[in-house]
């Protein structure tokens, strides 16, 4: 698949179909996501893979109750949870740097999921990020260690819908040029 076809046509898939998904894939995906970027290589991410029932179950419960991607967890044959071991991301010698430290492990946990979401598309499976839930919670449910943060998670299946795709704001809104100004095209 074409990588700007891919990126474009990656929808947010919050209906599946309870088919199993071949281990290849699966682990296609997440050769995908290990191959991110991230800060001074340092690959503070984690995945959790769910496929228990029960277990998914509860991690649904963790979402709000208006979360558009609550049934997802529970149809998918898989959820995958992304987290991230803290401590390096964001740290230069030990020493966390003064700007963002607290940030980048999140960045690089967006990156290794960017690359599992265009890597499941490629495949024909379908994936949405989910950030709204009580982290907490997941924790307890996964028996995540101290020092390991839950950042959010996907399921992963066969889509059992397309995936309607919200509009983008135009470049013009977004791209500054020399410098930052407001409202138009500053060119
Ligand atoms: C960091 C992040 C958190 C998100 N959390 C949720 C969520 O909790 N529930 C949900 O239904 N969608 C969630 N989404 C999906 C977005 O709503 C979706 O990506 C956006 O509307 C664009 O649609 P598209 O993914 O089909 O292009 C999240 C997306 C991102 C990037």
């Amino acid at each position: 698949m074409e990588l700007f076809e891919a990126i474009k046509a990656r929808r947010s898939i919050r209906h599946y179909k309870p088919d199993a998904i071949p281990e290849e894939k699966i682990n296609t995906v997440l050769a995908a996501a290990r191959w991110a970027p991230s800060w001074s290589n340092c690959q503070p991410w984690r995945f959790v893979l769910v496929q228990d029932k029960e277990k998914k179950a509860r991690l649904a419960k963790t979402l709000a109750p208006a979360n558009r991607a609550l049934q997802s967890i529970k149809e998918a044959p898989m959820v995958i949870v992304l987290c991230a071991k803290l401590g390096c991301s964001g740290f230069i010698g030990g020493k966390s740097i003064p700007d963002k430290a607290e940030l980048w492990y999140m960045f690089d946990v967006a990156l290794a999921m960017q690359n599992l979401t265009l890597m499941a598309h490629s495949l024909g499976l379908g994936t949405v990020h989910i950030g709204w839930f009580n982290p907490q919670e997941v924790a307890q449910i996964l028996n995540i260690p101290d020092g390991v943060t839950v950042v959010e998670m996907t399921p992963l299946g066969y889509p059992a819908e397309k995936g309607r795709a919200p509009s983008r704001r135009e470049l013009a809104e977004l791209v500054f040029y020399e410098s930052y100004s407001h409202g138009t095209l500053n060119r």
